[in-house]
């Protein structure tokens, strides 16, 4: 015999008497590629250079990063997939891993990120994943500097000053401080 339990997950807020409510919003400036400075061309022409070398058998979408450190250098990686999928990794972590290697003491003061797949760049921006993000949030916090995100479509690109604009109530060192 088969019993249904029908789960109500609609609560009810306003049973709640001292209930309040935190908005969360983000601003995102769009604008068209050949309105960036010339060094935000110069690293987005980076992440685009990259995502010709992605290793992609499974998913044939191409991704690529770079990264502006603050010595001037510019650091690319792009994803890297494997066939037990979960091993794969996405192109901000393979560059900011690598970069953070080579250079632990430099800051990353912007990351451009392109994808590219069915023969074009995208025509939507692409937007780091859920663990990109947290990634980025560890390097914000790691050297005390936030990141410039240049998430790049095929004629535009979104810019958000610091990753913490794409993940609020994120999780970070100041919890763990907290909590001691
Ligand atoms: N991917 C990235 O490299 N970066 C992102 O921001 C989103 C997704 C990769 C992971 C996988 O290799 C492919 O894109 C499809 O999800």
């Amino acid at each position: 015999m088969t019993i249904f339990v029908r789960i109500n997950l609609h609560y009810n807020f306003n049973k709640y008497l001292n209930m309040r409510e935190i908005n969360l919003s983000t601003k995102i400036a769009v604008y068209p590629l050949d309105e960036c400075s010339d060094l935000e061309k110069k690293l987005i022409a980076a992440a685009k250079h990259a995502t010709e070398k992605a290793y992609t058998p499974y998913s044939n979408f191409k991704v690529g990063a770079a990264l502006l450190l603050e010595n001037g250098e510019i650091i690319t990686g792009n994803n890297q997939e494997n066939a037990a999928y979960p091993s794969g990794l996405c192109a901000e972590r393979v560059a900011i891993f690598y970069a953070n290697s080579i250079y632990p003491d430099q800051k990353v003061v912007a990351i451009a990120i392109a994808a590219y797949a069915n023969n074009k760049f995208t025509k939507d921006a692409i937007t780091p994943c859920g663990g990109c993000r947290q990634v980025l949030l560890e390097a914000e916090n790691r050297f005390g500097t936030p990141m410039r995100i240049l998430m790049c479509s095929e004629e535009s690109v979104y810019v958000v000053n610091s990753i913490k604009d794409l993940l609020p109530l994120s999780f970070g060192e100041e919890q763990l401080k907290a909590s001691k």
